[in-house]
This record gives C-alpha cells, sequence and structure tokens, in this order.
C-alpha cells in the first residue's frame, strides 16, 4: 500500500518535473550517478527532472557498489536517487573523472560532488569511515569526511576550466577507500561570482542559505545553476514571504523565485540581523554573496535602509534595497580571521529593519598548482589509449606533485609543468613506437626496455631536444639507427641502450668524446653501427648453433674454409694474389683481384681503399688501431653469415692494409654479363632473378634485425658456374662510409639509377628500399637495359620511365630483352614485368616484401616450365625445391 502510495507519488513528480523540466533551460549539464547499475542505465530523476547518466563514459577505473540496504530507499523514501550506489576506488592513489563540457575553456562552472557511505562496504565495517581529498584538476579542493554512515556530504565548487577537459580526483590518503555517489556540473553566466578575482580562484562552498525560508526544499527548477540552498531561521528573526514577482534577471546570479521571495528580519525593529562562524584556519579566505529584493509592500512615508558590516567595518556603503527585483552584495576584500559576524543594519533613518533574502559564502582557493603542458597531457593521453597502459593513470599527469603519474617525472617551466621523464620498462607496449612519444618536448629520459615494441628505431625521436637517454632495450624493433639520432650518440648528447647488454655510449668511449677528438668521435660512431648489426648477428648465431648442436648435424666448418684460417696478413693476401696481378673487378670501396687458397681454391680479394675505413692519412695509431678492431669484430662476423644466395666471406686482412676475401664467382657480375652475353635465356633470367630473391629475403627475414644490403643492383650480383646468382657486398655498406665523413648522417648510399626515391627523399631506411632497388635489377633482366636508359632524345632516364610508357601500350613488346627473340612464355613475362613495377612503386609501403617477390618469381618459372614441360635442368641448377636454403655455421 505504501509501496503504491510512492509509486504515484513518484510518477506525479515525475510527470510535474517533465512539464517544469521544459521550461528549463539546462543546455551544458552534466550529471553522473555514479555506480548505477545497470552501468548503462539512464534516468530522470523525480524530484529535480533532471536526467543522469551512468559513469562509465567518465572513468575507467573503479568498482560499483548498491549502499546497504538499511540506508537505501526502503528505510528512507526521499534520498536521493544519486546516492543508492557508489563508486570505490581500492586501487591507485587518484581516479580521477574526466568531464568535457563543450567549449569549457575559461568557462565558469559549478562542481558538485556527492557521498553517502551507506555502509556499502559491509564486510569492512569495523574500519573508521573513511575519508579522502578531493581535487579539482591539479589542485586541492576539499576533504571528504563522515559523521556517520547516513551522513549526505555534498562538495561544491565555482571553477574556471583552464582547459577543455575537467579532472575531477579522489585521492588516497591512506584512510580508506575513496568512493562517489553523485557528480554534477553546471554552467554558470560568468559575469557573475568571483569576477573580482581573475581566472585564477576557484570558490569552495562553505554554506548557502536561503533566509527565513521555513519549508523550503533546498533545490528548485527555475535555478539555471541548480544550487542547493539550505532552508535556513531563527527564533530572532521574523519570517517574511511574498508572492508578489521578483525579476532576478537585473543581474547575473539568477537566484531562484522561491529564494528570493522569503527573507528574515529581526524581531526587535532596532537590532541588526547578525550571521556568525568561526574559520579553524585563519588563513582562510571568505567570500560572502548576500542577496536582497524588497518584498513587503512600502507606503510613502516607509523606507527600509541598510549597510553590511563584518566585524565592524563597512562592506557597503548605506542603500535602500531595491523593490521588484533582487540585488546581490558582495565583499572585494576576503574575511579572515578566526571569527567572522557578518551583520546586516539598519540607518537611523530608515523606518523599517534591516533583511536578508539569501547568502552564500564561499572560501577561495588559489589554483597555484601548475597542470601540465596542454600538449603533453595529449600525448600521454595518446600513448596510454594507444598501448593500453594498464596503470592507475588518470587526471594531470605531473601535478599534483604528490600523486603524480607512476613512472613520470616533471619539472615546471613557464607555467606549466613538463614531463621530462618517462620510464614505461616492461609495460606490455606492442607495436610501433608511436608519434605522441614526440610531443613529449621537454623529455630528457625515456626508457621503453623490455616491451614487444617493433618495427623501427623512428626518426622523429631525434627532434626531442633535451632528450639525453633513451633505452630501447629488449624489445622487437628492427632496422638501423636513424642517422640523425646517430648524430646525437656522436655528438655525446645522448646516451642509447639499444640491444640487451650492449650500452652504446659506454663510460670509456663517452670520457674519450669530452675530448674533444672528432676523429674518435667518428670512428666510436662507426664501430656503434657495426656492433649493432654484428651483435644481433651473433645471437641468431647463437641461437641457430643451439639448434643444430640438437640435431647432431653439421657443426663443422664449411669445405670453403681451408684449415678454418680466416686472417690473412698483407703478405699472404699479396701471394694469394700473386702479387695483385689480376684485376678481376672495381668498386666503390676498391679493386677486386683474383687468388687462389693453397687447395687451389679460386677466391676474389677485394682490397678496400683506406679513406673507406675512415681513417685518414697521419691520424693517430691509437684511433687506426681501434677503426681496425671494430673492423675485426665486424668481418668475424660476416664470416659466419652463409646463405646459398649470398656470396661467401671467406676471410680478410686487416693489418697494413685492409682486405675482404671472398669466393670467386666464375661467371662475374651479373651486370656484365647481362652485356656480354647473347644467349642468356628466359629460364636463366628466372632463375638468376629467384637466386637473388632469396638472398635477399634471407638477409630481411632470416637476420635480426635486418640486413638491409643499401647497394643491391645487378653489378653486386655474381653468378657461379652454374650461373647460380648470390648477392654480394651484404653489410658493407654500413661499415664503410663514404669518403667524406661529414656524410655519414646524411648521405644517401646506394648507387645512381637504384636509389629509392622515398629513402632519397626521407632518409628512411627500411627493407623496401632494396625492394625498390632490386625492382630494377628485375626490370635490367626482362628489357635487357642497364638502370639508366638513354632515351630517344639522348636523355638519361631510369629504366622505369622507359618502361612505364609502353606498358601503357598494352604490349611486351618494346620492353622484353629482343635477345630473348620472343623465346619465352609471355604468361610469365608478364607477370615479371607486375612483379617488377610492384617493386617500384613510390610509397615503400605499397611495394611487396622480398618473401612474396621469391613466391611470385616462382610462379612466372612455374608458368615458363609448363611452356616446355620436358625442361627439367632448373633441378640440376638448384633453382626450386630446396628447402634447406639457409646454412649457417
Ligand atoms: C543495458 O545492458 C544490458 C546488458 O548489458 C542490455 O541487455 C540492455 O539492453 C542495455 N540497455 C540499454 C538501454 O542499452
Ligand atoms: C590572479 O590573477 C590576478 C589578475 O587576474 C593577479 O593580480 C593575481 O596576482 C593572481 N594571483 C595568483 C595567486 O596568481
Ligand atoms: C550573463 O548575465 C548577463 C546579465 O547579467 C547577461 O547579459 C548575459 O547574457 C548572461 N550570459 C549568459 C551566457 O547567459
Ligand atoms: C506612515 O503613514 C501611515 C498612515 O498612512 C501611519 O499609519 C504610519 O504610522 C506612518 N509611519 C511612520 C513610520 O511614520
Ligand atoms: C513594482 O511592480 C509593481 C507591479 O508590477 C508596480 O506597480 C510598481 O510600481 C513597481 N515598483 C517599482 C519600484 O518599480
Ligand atoms: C625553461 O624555459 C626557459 C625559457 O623560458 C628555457 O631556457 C629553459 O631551457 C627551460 N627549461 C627546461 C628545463 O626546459
Ligand atoms: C611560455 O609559454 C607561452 C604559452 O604556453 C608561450 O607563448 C611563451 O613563448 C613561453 N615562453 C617561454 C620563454 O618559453
Ligand atoms: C624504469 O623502471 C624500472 C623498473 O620499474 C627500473 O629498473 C629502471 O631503472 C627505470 N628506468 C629509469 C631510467 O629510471
Ligand atoms: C602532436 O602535436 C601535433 C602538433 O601540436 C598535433 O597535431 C598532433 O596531433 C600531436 N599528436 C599527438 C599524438 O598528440
Amino acid at each position: 500500500m505504501k509501496a503504491n502510495l510512492s509509486l504515484f507519488l513518484s510518477l506525479m513528480l515525475s510527470l510535474a518535473s517533465t512539464i517544469l523540466g521544459h521550461s528549463i533551460n539546462r543546455e551544458g549539464y552534466i550529471s553522473i550517478d555514479c555506480g548505477i547499475h545497470p552501468p548503462n542505465k539512464t534516468y530522470m530523476d523525480v524530484v529535480t527532472g533532471i536526467n543522469y547518466s551512468p559513469d562509465d563514459a567518465f572513468i575507467t577505473t573503479g568498482v560499483n557498489f548498491k549502499v546497504a540496504e538499511e540506508y537505501g530507499y526502503t528505510q528512507n523514501v526521499n534520498l536521493p536517487a544519486v546516492l543508492a550506489e557508489v563508486r570505490a576506488f581500492p586501487q591507485g592513489n587518484r581516479n580521477c573523472y574526466s568531464l568535457k563540457p563543450s567549449n569549457a575553456k575559461d568557462n565558469l562552472y559549478l562542481i558538485r560532488a556527492s557521498f553517502m557511505y551507506g555502509n556499502y562496504d559491509d564486510g569492512i565495517n569495523d574500519q573508521p569511515l573513511p575519508e579522502f581529498d578531493l581535487y579539482l584538476n591539479v589542485n586541492f579542493w576539499s576533504t571528504v569526511k563522515f559523521k556517520d554512515a547516513a551522513e549526505q556530504v555534498n562538495k561544491e565548487i565555482l571553477t574556471y576550466a583552464e582547459s577543455e577537459t575537467i579532472y575531477v580526483c579522489l585521492v588516497n590518503k591512506g584512510k580508506g577507500t575513496p568512493f562517489i555517489s553523485g557528480l554534477e556540473l553546471r554552467p554558470v553566466n560568468s559575469s557573475s561570482y568571483g569576477t573580482e578575482f581573475g581566472k585564477n580562484v576557484s570558490l569552495v562552498l562553505y554554506r548557502r542559505w536561503d533566509i527565513g525560508s521555513l519549508k523550503g526544499t533546498g533545490r528548485y527548477h527555475d535555478d539555471r545553476f541548480d544550487r542547493i540552498w539550505s532552508p535556513y531561521s531563527r527564533t530572532s528573526w521574523n519570517s517574511i514571504v511574498t508572492s508578489a514577482y521578483i525579476d532576478v534577471f537585473q543581474t547575473s546570479y539568477w537566484p531562484p523565485d522561491e529564494v528570493v521571495k522569503t527573507a528574515a528580519s529581526p524581531k526587535s525593529a532596532d537590532d541588526p540581523l547578525e550571521l556568525l562562524w568561526t574559520s579553524q584556519d585563519p588563513d582562510v579566505r571568505f567570500y560572502a554573496y548576500l542577496y536582497f529584493a524588497e518584498i513587503e509592500k512600502l507606503e510613502k512615508n516607509e523606507s527600509r535602509k541598510i549597510k553590511i558590516l563584518w566585524n565592524g567595518s563597512p562592506v557597503s556603503e548605506y542603500f535602500f534595497i531595491p523593490s521588484n527585483y533582487s540585488m546581490t552584495v558582495s565583499n572585494s576584500r576576503a574575511f579572515t580571521g578566526k571569527d567572522h559576524l557578518i551583520s546586516v543594519q539598519k540607518a537611523s533613518d530608515s523606518t523599517l529593519p534591516p533583511i536578508l533574502n539569501a547568502i552564500e559564502i564561499f572560501t577561495a582557493q588559489s589554483l597555484d598548482e601548475f597542470s601540465t603542458a596542454i600538449e603533453e597531457i595529449h600525448a600521454m593521453e595518446s600513448i596510454k589509449s594507444t598501448y593500453k597502459v594498464e596503470r592507475f593513470w588518470s587526471g594531470d599527469p605531473c601535478s599534483p606533485r604528490l600523486y603524480r603519474w607512476e613512472g613520470i617525472g616533471c619539472s615546471y617551466n613557464n607555467s606549466s609543468e613538463h614531463i621530462t621523464s618517462l620510464n614505461l620498462s616492461s609495460s606490455g607496449l606492442q607495436g610501433p613506437i608511436a608519434l605522441a612519444f614526440g610531443n613529449l618536448s621537454f623529455l630528457q629520459s625515456l626508457d621503453l626496455s623490455h616491451n614487444d615494441l617493433q618495427h623501427n628505431v623512428p626518426e622523429f625521436l631525434a627532434d626531442l631536444k633535451h632528450l639525453k637517454s633513451l633505452n630501447l632495450k629488449g624489445n622487437d624493433l628492427t632496422g638501423f639507427i636513424p642517422e640523425s639520432l646517430m648524430k646525437k650518440l656522436k655528438d655525446g648528447s645522448l646516451t642509447l641502450r639499444y640491444v640487451d647488454d650492449q650500452n652504446l655510449c659506454n663510460p670509456h668511449s663517452c670520457q674519450e668524446k669530452k675530448k674533444n677528438n672528432k676523429l674518435v668521435q667518428t670512428v666510436v660512431v662507426t664501430s656503434v653501427m657495426v656492433l649493432l648489426v654484428v651483435l644481433v648477428i651473433i645471437l641468431i648465431i647463437l641461437r641457430k648453433r643451439k639448434r643444430k648442436r640438437k640435431r647432431g648435424a653439421n657443426s663443422g666448418p664449411g669445405p670453403l674454409l681451408p684449415s678454418g684460417k680466416r686472417r690473412f696478413t698483407y703478405d699472404e693476401i699479396s701471394s694469394i694474389t700473386n702479387n695483385f696481378n689480376k684485376v678481376i673487378g672495381k668498386g666503390g670501396y676498391g679493386i677486386v683481384y683474383l687468388g687462389f687458397l693453397e687447395d687451389g681454391t679460386k677466391i676474389a680479394v677485394k682490397m678496400i681503399k683506406d679513406s673507406s675505413l675512415g681513417i685518414p692519412k697521419g691520424s693517430s695509431s691509437s684511433s687506426s688501431s681501434r677503426a681496425s678492431r671494430e673492423f675485426q669484430v665486424e668481418a668475424e662476423l660476416l664470416l659466419t653469415v652463409h646463405h646459398r644466395n649470398l656470396a661467401s666471406f671467406i676471410g680478410y686482412c686487416d693489418d697494413d692494409r685492409t682486405a675482404l676475401i671472398y669466393e670467386y664467382m666464375a661467371n662475374g657480375n651479373l651486370q656484365n654479363y647481362l652485356e656480354n652475353t647473347e644467349d642468356l635465356s628466359w629460364g636463366k633470367r628466372l632463375h638468376i632473378a629467384i637466386d637473388s630473391a632469396q638472398g635477399l629475403e634471407y638477409l630481411h627475414r632470416g637476420c635480426r634485425p635486418p640486413i638491409i644490403h643499401r647497394d643491391v643492383k645487378t653489378a653486386n650480383i655474381l653468378l657461379n658456374d652454374n650461373l647460380e646468382a648470390k648477392i654480394a657486398d651484404f653489410g658493407i655498406s654500413k661499415v664503410f662510409p663514404d669518403d667524406d665523413l661529414t656524410h655519414v648522417e646524411t648521405a644517401v648510399m646506394g648507387t645512381p639509377g637504384y636509389i629509392d626515391p622515398e629513402y632519397y627523399r626521407t632518409f628512411m631506411l627500411n627493407e623496401k628500399s632494396d625492394v625498390y632497388s632490386f625492382g630494377i635489377v628485375l626490370l635490367e633482366l626482362i628489357t635487357g637495359q642497364r638502370a639508366i636508359v638513354k632515351n630517344e632524345d639522348g636523355i638519361k632516364i631510369s629504366v622505369v620511365h622507359f618502361v612505364e610508357p609502353i606498358l601503357k601500350t598494352g604490349e611486351l613488346e618494346g620492353i622484353v630483352d629482343p635477345l630473348l627473340r620472343d623465346d619465352f612464355s609471355s604468361d610469365s613475362a608478364w607477370k615479371f614485368v607486375e612483379v617488377a613495377m610492384s617493386c617500384v612503386r613510390d610509397r615503400g609501403y605499397d611495394r611487396p616484401t622480398m618473401n612474396q617477390i621469391v613466391s611470385e618469381l616462382q610462379h612466372c618459372l612455374a608458368a615458363e616450365l609448363a611452356r616446355e614441360p620436358h625442361r627439367s635442368s632448373c633441378q640440376e641448377s638448384g633453382g626450386l625445391g630446396n628447402e634447406e636454403v639457409s646454412k649457417v655455421y
């Protein structure tokens, strides 16, 4: 019966508020019923007619609870709906709601948080009632504590939004789990409260009284700012009520009708009307807003003239209370001290006693903590969401200082906090290094170690001007360190930890740098680059070795390593090459000579020009021996990279002169072979293409980080006497920079005609740059042209631009090398052209991987073989069907 009645009442009220609700402008309200269940429930509060939402959209942390039954509706039918559930925060010392009213910045808002403990956490009710702090953005707002479990606590603050997001944070002080029942935000006309302080002060509500009211409900539909006015009267006062119209819109405070239509005056007409309070902290600054409106009908000979005093000093001059409209008076200088007495006194010539309709008392809180710079907040939010970082990161990253985000260090500069260090070590980050890190422009230290970060070390990290320490250890990053970062390593402004236990700027080398020995720096940088490649290779090899040993297979050196000798003296080199008497090639790094090992094996000896090693003439012997040592490490490691489509590196010389010794390839390089051979069939060309593709694929996929060749070209593809193709010079371009050392950082390496235009533009090097160059090789194979072709006008153009216009005609003729004399499957050739053209696409991203290319080329070969079903020579030449493509010793 009772339930039915209350249901009926609710319905009536709901109907009434719906009707009233329509006339009220509630634009911009945010009303959250924290902890509501189910979490997607929205409802209209029957008393206020305001729509409440669940809090999921505003916070991601916390746990929902219902208050204990004895505190809920069953015992208290008037319980405000928001208080029936709570959201509690057992984890994290600061949990924040993010409120995002539209166009928030610089606008004034009233924000109210409400709490009722209601014994929601039943199990631990022997504990004292919780006590915790509320923060608004980065500044302390209030402490929340309770007298008993049923106490309803409201905290209210008036504040200007400093940015588009307003954070309301609950801070755990170690005195029980913070929780919250409701959170409301109301836009307030900014020509009202606090205009005299500017925007750097917030007003925290102390008291708001509807004076003279005896039965006010406290909350009114016509209050645009949805304030809660507590009815307040005293026995020494008379209450006065009017039903006449009072204009509340003369000022921007807009008190609700009900509030201005009640007032009090002292019973004894000559007494002042007084309000008294005591402040525990004498430094607290109080501001009072007093509302006056004449509500009695005055006769001609009557007047009401008053003034306001605080602790005996005048706050205003004498003034007449206006009829028909309301006015608001406040103190421009703060009230401070322990005891406060506000007194409204009538003038001696006033015929009527003083009245007061309402009063609000606030304490002022300076916004003296600085927030984190807004672009850094955005960057951190982006990092947090990109990697779904599982930390209790909420609110402002740097402020308040005591409750900074875990893993963050900040320093203050120019009215903002700036993030100076970020430690995301072992945080499960996956994927590429996000662009957002580049927006933390004050970062000095970034620790991303032991995550699952992939892809390249991005170039933008070099733009972080203050970055001194970068730790990328224990990730899955691939590729090389961008040149711009290398430059910072080189000038000593950055230390980088990259590969496990490999501090790239070890204390020793850094000290030497301080001696300002430019040469040493250069060498160190070079060796750093080398070490990087080399170390990873070691790791792979060790791993593979282990595996091999388990299989118990073939762990000895290969047949091409007579007596295991790998390091030769200059004299030995001289005798091996018969005093350098037969030149078999010339490359960017030096001249290649024919030689013979003791067992008669033919070898190729590449004598490296001194300048390629970065040791100018007359340099100190210590720096040259360092370079030599690094070279030795590098060379020893290259000796261990083996694949049947990579030219075997047999040994080296590193005493007076530097030399690299390779297996001898009887048919020289592909460039010469194409130029000088008339009968290279389409099938053979396909085998060569597949072989070289497999060699590159191994560099890209078999090595971690991938070895990017950087100089793929027909001159670097060697052919043995079976016309098996092998890639030469891999890993070398990294070791030996160009002659001019100052170009190390920026010089685009490679050979004209083969250079990936994207790499040329961006200096960002990756596997797809090799793919581009390989596309040129494929075009040379099918057209028989060189990488750079002279067109009819005698102008040099890329073979790509030579093929493109012909391709548009839809004819193979003109593209395919005339030497092939139409002796090929056109299916195969078409497919081949397609593959080649896909390799030379503008964007690296759009190009296929070497893996895909190998498989496409095998289809080309299959199409060609289908044309000649009897043909089987491909098996002999070892082109296909051989799974064991990689051999590592
Ligand atoms: C709320 O969620 C429940 C279960 O998650 C679902 O059944 C219900 O339809 C949802 N209600 C609304 C209004 O989305
Ligand atoms: C607040 O701003 C006013 C001017 O708008 C300025 O005079 C005052 O010094 C500022 N106070 C603080 C604490 O920054
Ligand atoms: C704020 O109040 C003033 C008058 O007091 C009024 O002119 C102005 O339009 C109000 N602003 C808003 C946004 O309502
Ligand atoms: C004002 O005038 C009325 C008569 O119009 C009279 O009754 C009243 O006493 C006068 N009040 C004062 C304060 O003079
Ligand atoms: C107050 O309003 C009433 C009725 O609208 C009018 O008669 C009276 O003159 C007004 N008084 C003043 C002081 O404006
Ligand atoms: C702080 O700003 C000044 C310029 O206002 C700048 O010189 C200084 O480097 C900055 N400090 C930091 C730690 O970035
Ligand atoms: C301080 O910051 C403001 C805005 O954030 C900027 O306009 C100003 O140039 C900065 N000053 C210095 C010295 O960095
Ligand atoms: C980052 O945190 C890890 C453990 O949490 C610690 O070992 C490492 O030293 C920290 N890095 C820096 C740069 O402080
Ligand atoms: C980084 O800053 C730029 C320019 O301020 C901005 O356009 C970009 O959205 C920011 N990126 C992130 C991830 O915050």
